[in-house]
């Protein structure tokens, strides 16, 4: 494939960016920007930058901006961006998104392709409840709805499957009103740029797979 072309993946916790995002890197061969992912890392590496993201992800809140980007300059400026990406998680406030355009402009990317993962409230708490993900290759199951072959261990690499800290109810309750207030007004923004597309993200995960595809092939005739 490659649209040289930052995709976009936008939705509340648990609506399936990350699954979803790691599918389509996979096969379109360009790499899975996650925020949340690459903050983790730092955190069970502890490096600086993890010891200061580790309370406000434990809160629920969202990092500060000023941090959120410095990682993402340092993460696009690597040969593998060159021919397109796929950001999940990212960006997440206003600040981010205008910030965003101008570093697409300054590489050479145009307008992204925003794709917005509509899930209900009553879904999303579910499927944070019941996941687990791979230590190792980070590959993302669910008890209820896509479990491991074997209880606890990645079927991909046999890792030992963990839950995640901000997965707790409290914590859950958090990251959704941040999402709200923070992360919402997004859609907006990106739908008067017109290049939102939205996506039932409460379908399975094969037929949220071919709404992609769908999306994607019609913004290459395009
Ligand atoms: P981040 O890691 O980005 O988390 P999030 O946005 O809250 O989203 P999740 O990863 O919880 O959900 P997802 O949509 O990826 O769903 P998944 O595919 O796993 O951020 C974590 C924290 O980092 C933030 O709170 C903040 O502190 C910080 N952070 C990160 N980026 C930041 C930024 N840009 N600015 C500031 N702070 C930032 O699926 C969920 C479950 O559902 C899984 O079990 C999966 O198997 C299952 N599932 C998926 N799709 C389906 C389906 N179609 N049907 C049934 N089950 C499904
Ligand atoms: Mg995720």
């Amino acid at each position: 494939m490659v649209l040289k072309r930052a995709l976009i993946f936008l939705g509340p916790p648990g609506a399936g960016k990350g699954t979803q995002a790691k599918h389509i890197a996979r096969s379109c061969g360009i790499p899975h920007l996650s925020t949340g992912d690459m903050f983790r890392d730092a955190v069970s590496r502890g490096t600086e930058l993890g010891k200061s993201v580790q309370p406000i992800m434990e809160r629920g809140e969202l990092v500060p901006d000023d941090l959120v980007m410095k990682l993402v300059e340092e993460r696009l400026s690597r040969a593998d961006c060159a021919r397109g990406f796929v950001f999940d998680g990212f960006p997440r406030t206003l600040a981010q998104a205008s910030e965003l355009d101008h570093i697409l402009e300054s590489r050479g990317f145009g307008k992204p392709l925003v794709i917005d993962f509509a899930v209900s409230e009553p879904v999303l708490l579910r499927r944070l409840s019941g996941r687990w993900t791979c230590s190792v290759g980070g590959e993302i199951y669910n008890i209820y709805d896509a479990p491991p072959r074997q209880a606890g261990i990645c079927d991909l690499d046999g890792g030992k499957l963990v839950q995640r800290a901000d997965d707790r109810p409290e914590v859950v309750k958090e990251r959704l009103m941040a999402y709200e207030r923070q992360t919402k007004p997004l859609t907006d923004y990106y739908r008067r740029q017109g290049v939102l597309e939205m996506v039932d993200g409460s379908a399975t995960v094969e037929e949220v797979q071919r709404a992609l595809q769908g999306i994607l092939n019609g913004a290459r005739r395009s």
